[in-house]
């Protein structure tokens, strides 16, 4: 059987983001069965309406990627309590036009990183709510929030929290077990 094909973008642009690590981390922690391809999301215009049927390639590119995919991985910061707002951006145009939502019947797990000590668990209930409505699948356990980031990651942005791995290799694993399950 060809391996699962998981995609994973994050919620943070910056260069040394704790959930750009993640994601890297993600990719060394997939179970053999399964690859992840993570997907570049700069430079994605803003959502107009009036533009829908009519995106720059880069958009194009993202929602073809996300459609021809088994599953879904984010990674997230937590913004003023919720979702950041370029994150929101992206799932809003890649859900567009009404006919066309990339993201239908998809399954999806979620991890997020941020410096408090909640880890970002408000976005990831907030994305919860949005999954809702695009229709997707989200793996519910374990969840997987990693609370003050900065001591988290090594100087070269390598998890070094054991605990912190072995949750996110079994969230992987029940992401790929619901990717076969669902996968049409
Ligand atoms: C605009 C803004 C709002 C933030 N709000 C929260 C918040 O509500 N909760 C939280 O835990 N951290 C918050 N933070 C801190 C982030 O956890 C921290 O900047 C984290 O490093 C962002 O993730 P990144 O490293 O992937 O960029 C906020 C940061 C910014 C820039």
């Amino acid at each position: 059987m060809e391996n699962i094909k998981i995609v994973g973008f994050g919620g943070s642009l910056r260069k040394e983001s704790y959930n750009k690590y993640l994601l890297n981390e993600a990719r060394d922690l997939m179970p053999e069965n399964a690859e992840l391809e993570i997907l570049s999301i700069d430079n994605f215009p803003m959502f107009n309406q009036d533009l829908e049927n009519d995106y720059p390639e880069n958009v194009k590119n993202f929602k073809n990627r996300i459609k021809k995919s088994d599953g879904i991985l984010i990674s997230t910061p937590e913004y003023n309590y919720s979702i950041p707002g370029f994150l929101k951006n992206v799932i809003d145009l890649a859900s567009r036009p009404y006919t066309d939502n990339a993201f239908e019947g998809k399954p999806v797990a979620i991890v997020s990183a941020s410096i408090g000590m909640v880890g970002g668990a408000r976005a990831q209930y907030h994305l919860r709510q949005v999954f809702t409505f695009l229709n997707m699948v989200p793996v519910n356990r374990p969840e997987v929030f990693v609370t003050f980031a900065q001591q988290k990651f090594d100087e070269n942005g390598k998890l070094k929290d054991e605990m912190t791995k072995k949750l996110m290799k079994e969230l992987l694993q029940n992401l790929v077990n619901l990717s076969i399950q669902l996968k049409k």
